[in-house]
């Protein structure tokens, strides 16, 4: 079992080095075909509130109960009373008396955190406007299973500077990869968040870098990234996006300057043809759906590690 000392997963900055990569190992474990059906939270019940719409998540983190001995429950706000006003504050003293732990998905990361203030079990960050931790740890997954090593690599990241670029930052500051995030000057990622990225860089001696140039960004990298140019509660600005994100999808073109052994990722949902190509997103390079399955293995083992019997 992992030493992890947090009650929650909220966000990546407030886990250690050590308690990152000890999670990775025990989702690697978690990976293999022998240890699918471990019992490890037999009859725990893991509440999962969406504000949003999700795929990978719910389906993962449904599954990755169902296969420790678990079992899981899908929460839309629209169907609970949390659509017709009730507080999150009430709703996770309420929840905490039934459940065994909880996973949100919404807008604000203060909300995030009031649920973990207010409930008396683990609370996991399952996507907001500023991070998506639970992404990211299935990214370095895959990241250490390609090539075998997290510390001095490079990943590119283009688009927009928001939730899975901040956690990539923090993510890739904590494990000591370099980052470079190529975005438009407006869609750069929030000065606060470079700078708790840098800050964390400091001890771990990675670099981060932040350019309105992808191709500088590109250069030299081991991993390429992006994601969808409009994110869920950004639909009505999606036309106008499109037209400042030119230039920054990722192709045939750009990939040129990245290693010739370079891996392309993508966190999912993909926009064909916006962000990025078919032809790179179908290519040899490209590892999405080894991405998109570690969903499952690492958060198996951020629920083993929050909701198991210690
Ligand atoms: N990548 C991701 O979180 O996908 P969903 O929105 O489908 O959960
Ligand atoms: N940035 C995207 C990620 C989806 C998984 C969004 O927030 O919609």
């Amino acid at each position: 079992a992992p030493s992890i000392i947090q009650e929650n997963f909220l966000s990546l900055k407030d886990y250690s080095t050590d308690e990152i990569m000890d999670l990775l190992n025990l989702a690697i474990e978690l990976k293999k075909p022998e240890n699918k059906y471990l019992p490890l939270l037999q009859g725990k019940v893991l509440g999962m509130i969406f504000e949003k719409s999700s795929t990978r998540t719910r389906v993962s983190f449904e599954a990755g109960m169902l296969q420790l001995g678990g079992n899981a429950m899908f929460l839309s706000s629209q169907d609970t009373q949390l659509g017709r006003g009730e507080t999150i504050a009430d709703t996770g003293r309420v929840l905490s008396g039934y459940l065994d732990g909880l996973m949100i998905r919404t807008f604000h990361q203060s909300s995030v955190q009031e649920l973990a203030d207010f409930s008396s079990i683990p609370v996991i960050n399952g996507l907001t406007d500023d991070y998506h931790p639970c992404q990211v740890m299935a990214d370095l997954m895959t990241i250490l299973e390609h090539f075998g090593t997290l510390k001095g690599k490079k990943m590119a990241y283009i688009g927009d500077g928001n939730n899975v670029a901040n956690s990539l930052m923090i993510g890739a500051a904590k494990v000591g990869m370099d980052i470079s995030i190529a975005s438009p000057i407006a869609y750069a990622p929030k000065p606060e968040m470079i700078a708790l990225a840098k800050q964390i860089a400091q001890y771990t001696g990675s670099t981060i870098e932040i350019t309105d140039n992808p191709e500088q960004a590109v250069s030299g990298s081991d991993a390429i990234y992006t994601d969808v140019w409009a994110s869920m509660g950004q639909e009505q600005e999606t036309i106008e996006r499109f037209q400042h994100f030119q230039g920054f999808q990722v192709n045939e073109n750009l990939v040129k300057h990245a290693k010739t052994d370079y891996i392309f990722m993508h966190c999912l949902p993909a926009h064909r043809e916006e962000e990025v190509t078919t032809a790179i997103l179908e290519g040899p390079h490209s590892v999405i759906f080894q991405q998109s399955e570690n969903r499952l293995h690492a958060q198996k083992a951020i629920l083993v590690a929050l909701m198991a019997d210690k």
